[in-house]
């Protein structure tokens, strides 16, 4: 296994206090920095977008920044992120009429590419585009908001991408998104997740260090 990667989705964060609060976690041992980005139409909540991402880097944060986007349509808005200081840009395919267009223009912008998976979306997807792809994230919950549990069907599904990303041969990160928690991360990685986001468990503890320390043991255990 690749060394994991613990992702905190600003989504838990203070956003009063944003800079500091992505200072905070970076510091606490974080390897990516989890921006959820919402249009209020492919899911039903509005957050952020690339002023805030470039705000960010202009802040000094220097982590990878990786953006989720739960918007619809998806292609108008990746260059912009790009621009802003995006490094993983991931969309829903179902939110995109030309996946391998939209796969390509994240490239063509300098970014890391990936396709984001709801716990009810069939992952065959995948079946032609696997050599454009940097990241797969499967959802483990319904996109929208943080602080819902996570759904234990997604162990198989992650079983099932682990074994078609080492049998294509491919250098794919399997990232799990949704419910993630310091007493659940060990069967995930087993289940064959090398990059984990966690928002309210990380953010809403009170030591954010302790708190990502103990996920890095329990995924190793
Ligand atoms: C949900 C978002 C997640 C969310 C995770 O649509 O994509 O990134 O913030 O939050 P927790 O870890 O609280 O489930
Ligand atoms: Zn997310």
């Amino acid at each position: 296994m690749r060394k994991p990667i613990i992702a905190p989705s600003i989504l838990s964060a203070d956003f009063a206090r944003l800079g500091e609060e992505v200072e905070a976690v970076i510091a606490a041992g974080a390897d990516w920095v989890h921006f959820d980005v919402m249009d209020n139409h492919y899911v039903p909540n509005l957050t952020i977008g690339p002023m805030v991402c470039k705000a960010l880097r202009n802040h000094g944060i220097e982590a990878p920044i990786d953006v989720h986007l739960m918007v619809k349509p998806v292609d108008r808005i990746i260059p912009d992120f790009a621009e802003a200081g995006a490094s993983i840009i991931t969309f829903h395919p179902e939110a995109s009429e030309h996946i391998d267009r939209s796969l390509q223009l994240i490239r063509d912008s300098g970014c890391q590419a990936g396709l984001v998976f709801n716990p009810a979306t069939p992952i065959h997807y995948l079946e032609h585009v696997m050599d454009k792809l940097d990241v797969i994230l499967l959802m483990s919950v319904n996109p929208g908001f943080g602080g819902q549990s996570f759904i234990p069907q997604t162990l198989n599904k992650l079983k099932q991408v682990r074994s078609l990303i080492d049998n294509s041969g491919y250098d794919i990160r399997l990232e799990v998104d949704g419910g993630v928690k310091v007493d659940n991360i060990g069967e995930i990685a087993a289940a064959g997740a090398d990059a984990f986001v966690a928002g309210s468990a990380i953010f809403n503890a009170e030591d954010y260090q302790a708190t990502i320390e103990s996920m890095r043991q329990n995924i190793t255990k």
